[in-house]
């Protein structure tokens, strides 16, 4: 039901037309001056207000002036005698809905308030259309920003590095495995650096340019290409690199690369590799040192017995133990041939692995080539013991040791250490050696590698390729570090599990 509040000091005025008033089925409220209609407006937010311009305690205008002020949209009709003309025009210009003169005729009143009412009604209809376009522009929003950071988390979360760049190679976006995989914070990189620096020089031009280009992938697509990146510290990366130009209306606005790391898988190839070339070469050299051998033995049987008669012949006699003493040698070497090829069945047991590496320094300390040496042990504590063929880990220690010692010339420091890291037992074996190249760590463990001079009966370039292949049949690593000058580090890594 609309509701009327009616201002007018006369009693007789106002019973009257809220008869009138009630009879068309409105709820009226009544106000015989301008604080109480004011108060009353506040109270009941009516929807139309009937006033009487000529009232006591406020002038008609007045009351208007504050019930706009109130609510700028209420719907105000005056009643005017006719000698307040004047006043009435006054509150036209103050936005009263309408006027109506005295005496107010029923037919005139109920028109002009069903005009009011309209009004009323367009404008409440106006707010609810605005209210609901409000709510579905929010929900709308809502969504828009849930798409938004649903997009935000898959490149953010992606296990691939991404960047992007705006045209010209300013980096603006930059993920968290790009964080990883480059070693740059995003802080120091959106908005900061260009396309440029996280690549060697020239390369990004180059990309660039095969992007544009329809060989790669489509005009502005370059599909997965091996290239490097530069790591924060200066180091190369090498990496798979995904790019395409991204289009903002039409115009090229930057372009998107993903890369995704090769370093481990390119060790794995090296691993399978060094495998390959190791079994194959083993199976190689064990067939031919196997001919060898029987013609060895031969040559060193006659050469023993002719040495003999020539007993008393100094000279043949002499020339005849060269001959014996080279055969000798040639017999170790395809003796290490064999035993390098041979596949011996493995015997594990549970042992300390501190054990076996003082068994094995107990051979070799004595020996001269141990002088001048200082040994340091630093065994950690609480080492589990582990599953392992103590005759061949004896045989990988020993040839690390050994090399170690070549390294040193007889002069300088091998600390060994064992120490528990994660589910492994690390063993490390630290020399103050002349150590080696970055370009030769590839080489050394493959099969007949060596620096060392063979004539002098040392250095078959066995030992590191018969180490490795121990160690990998008893699902463990070999990891060596070198500085030329410093020294070298070779790490054995055994699993503790039972295996
Ligand atoms: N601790 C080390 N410091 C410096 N160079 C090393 C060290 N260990 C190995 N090397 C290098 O790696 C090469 C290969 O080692 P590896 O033990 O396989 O063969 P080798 O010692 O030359 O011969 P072999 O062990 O068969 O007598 C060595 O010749 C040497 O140049
Ligand atoms: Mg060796």
């Amino acid at each position: 039901m609309n509701k009327i509040l009616l201002v007018d000091d006369e009693e007789s005025i106002r019973n009257m037309m809220r008869m009138t008033l009630e009879l068309d089925g409105y709820d009226v409220e009544t106000a015989a001056d301008g604080p109480i209609a004011i108060q009353k407006f506040q109270e009941q937010s009516p929807d139309v207000v009937l006033l009487d311009v000529r009232i006591p305690g406020m002038d008609g205008v007045e009351v208007l002036r504050r019930i706009k002020e109130l609510n700028h949209d209420a719907e105000v009709i005056i009643i005017s005698g006719h000698g307040d003309m004047e006043m009435a025009i006054e509150c036209l210009r103050m936005e009263a809905s309408n006027f109506l003169t005295k005496p107010v005729s029923e037919e005139i009143l109920s028109l002009s308030l069903k005009r009011s009412l309209e009004k009323v009604a367009l404008r409440r209809k106006v707010k609810q259309y605005t209210r609901d376009l409000e709510t579905l522009v929010r929900e709308a929003n809502v969504e828009l920003e849930k798409a938004y950071q649903f997009r935000e988390n898959i490149i953010e979360h992606s296990p691939d590095a991404i960047v992007c760049i705006r045209k010209g190679g300013m980096i603006i976006i930059f993920n968290s495995a790009a964080e990883k995989l480059l070693g740059y914070r995003k802080d120091e990189v959106i908005g900061v650096m260009n396309i440029v620096q996280i690549y060697p020089p020239g390369v990004a031009r180059k990309i660039m340019k095969d992007l544009k280009s329809n060989d790669f992938g489509g005009i502005d697509i370059l599909q997965k290409r091996q290239v490097s990146l530069v790591h924060k510290h200066g180091a190369e990366l090498p990496v798979y690199i995904s790019a395409a130009i991204l289009y903002e209306n039409g115009k090229e606005a930057g372009s998107v690369g993903i890369f995704t790391d090769l370093r481990e898988k390119i060790k794995l190839e090296k691993q399978l590799l060094r495998s390959e070339k190791l079994s194959s070469l083993g199976k190689l050299s064990a067939g031919i040192a196997h001919e060898i051998n029987q013609p060895l033995t031969g040559v060193l049987t006659f050469a023993h017995l002719l040495a003999k008669k020539f007993k008393n012949d100094e000279s043949t006699r002499k020339d005849l133990e060269i001959i014996v003493r080279e055969t000798t040698r040639i017999r170790g070497i395809v003796q290490g041939i064999l035993d390098f090829a041979r596949e011996m069945p493995m015997q594990k047991k549970p042992r300390k692995i501190e054990e076996v590496l003082d068994q094995t320094l107990e051979i070799i300390v004595h020996q001269q080539r141990f002088f001048g040496i200082q040994l340091v042990k630093e065994y950690g504590a609480n080492i589990p013991e582990i599953v392992f063929d103590s005759n061949l880990m004896e045989q990988v220690f020993m040839n690390i040791v050994l090399n170690a010692l070549d390294a040193m010339h007889g002069k300088g420091r091998l600390a060994i250490r064992t120490r528990r890291v994660d589910e492994w037992v690390e063993i490390e074996f630290e020399d103050t050696g002349l150590g080696m190249p970055e370009s030769m760590l590839d080489k050394i463990f493959d099969p007949f590698f060596t620096t060392k001079d063979s004539t002098e009966g040392m250095g078959m370039g066995l030992g590191l390729a018969v180490s490795y292949g121990i160690v990998k049949n008893h699902n463990g690593d070999i990891i060596v570090a070198s500085t030329e000058g410093v020294g070298t580090i070779f790490t054995i890594r055994l699993p503790l599990g039972n295996n």
